[in-house]
């Protein structure tokens, strides 16, 4: 059967080729939870595995998106909504700018942070809503969504003690960190085959491989 059986145009084979692979990996965690150490340290080990790499930070990782990470995080205040949509707005950019074309090369994507950042911290630590924080940033990410999500897991205190410089958010301090926690460990019970948990203690070369061990 030719003629009418498969007639897919380029945008939609582009589509169906990003929907079949499992190469979008995110790593997500409360502030100071030491994420973008394992980002590095695992693009490292599938480069070492012969695989091509393309490492993204969220908010950034496009002019745009890195214009909007200043207005983000150096802000001396945002509104909540404005604060979602404004992640949400780069977050569109990225993923049809940067990710989606490297999965269709059959590149490797590791994320430091994803939606599932605003789901934590807008859905849950500003209490905006998680469904509708998931809704919004799903409407322009057209399907380009991560494979596997390893949380962090440290104790807020800890991590909080340990971070450098805090940014806006990351100044909120334990009870709203506690929060995030929270919507990270129901999110990995809700989605146990995409989200895991993983102990932010642990040494970072441990960390890539139990990541490696799940993705490879
Ligand atoms: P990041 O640069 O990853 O900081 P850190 O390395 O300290 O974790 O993230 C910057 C801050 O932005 C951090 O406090 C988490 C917050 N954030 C959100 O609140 N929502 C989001 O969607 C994202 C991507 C980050």
């Amino acid at each position: 059967m030719s003629g009418g059986y498969v007639n897919l145009d380029n945008a939609s084979l582009t589509r169906v080729s990003v929907a079949f692979v499992s190469k979008y990996i995110a790593l997500e965690g409360g502030d100071g939870s030491g994420k973008s150490t394992v980002v590095v340290a695992l693009a490292t080990r599938l480069e070492t595995d012969g695989g091509e790499v393309v490492m993204v930070r969220e908010p950034g990782g496009t002019p745009l998106g890195e214009v909007v990470r200043g207005l983000l995080l150096d802000s001396d205040r945002l509104d909540d909504w404005a604060e979602v949509f404004l992640f949400a707005a780069q977050r569109a950019e990225l993923a049809r700018e940067v990710i989606a074309p490297a999965l269709s090369a059959g590149k490797w994507v590791v994320s430091d942070r994803t939606y599932y950042s605003s789901i934590a911290y807008q859905g849950r630590g500003r209490g905006l809503g998680e469904d509708e924080v998931r809704a919004i940033n799903e409407k322009g990410l057209d399907g380009v969504v991560p494979d596997h999500v390893f949380v962090l897991d440290v104790d807020p205190e800890t991590a909080l003690a340990r971070q450098h410089a805090a940014d806006r958010i990351g100044k909120e301090g334990v009870d709203f960190q506690e929060k995030v926690r929270a919507a990270y460990l129901g999110l990995a019970e809700s989605e146990p085959d995409k989200v895991v948990v993983l102990d932010g203690s642990l040494p970072a070369d441990k960390l890539v491989d139990l990541i490696a061990a799940v993705v490879l």
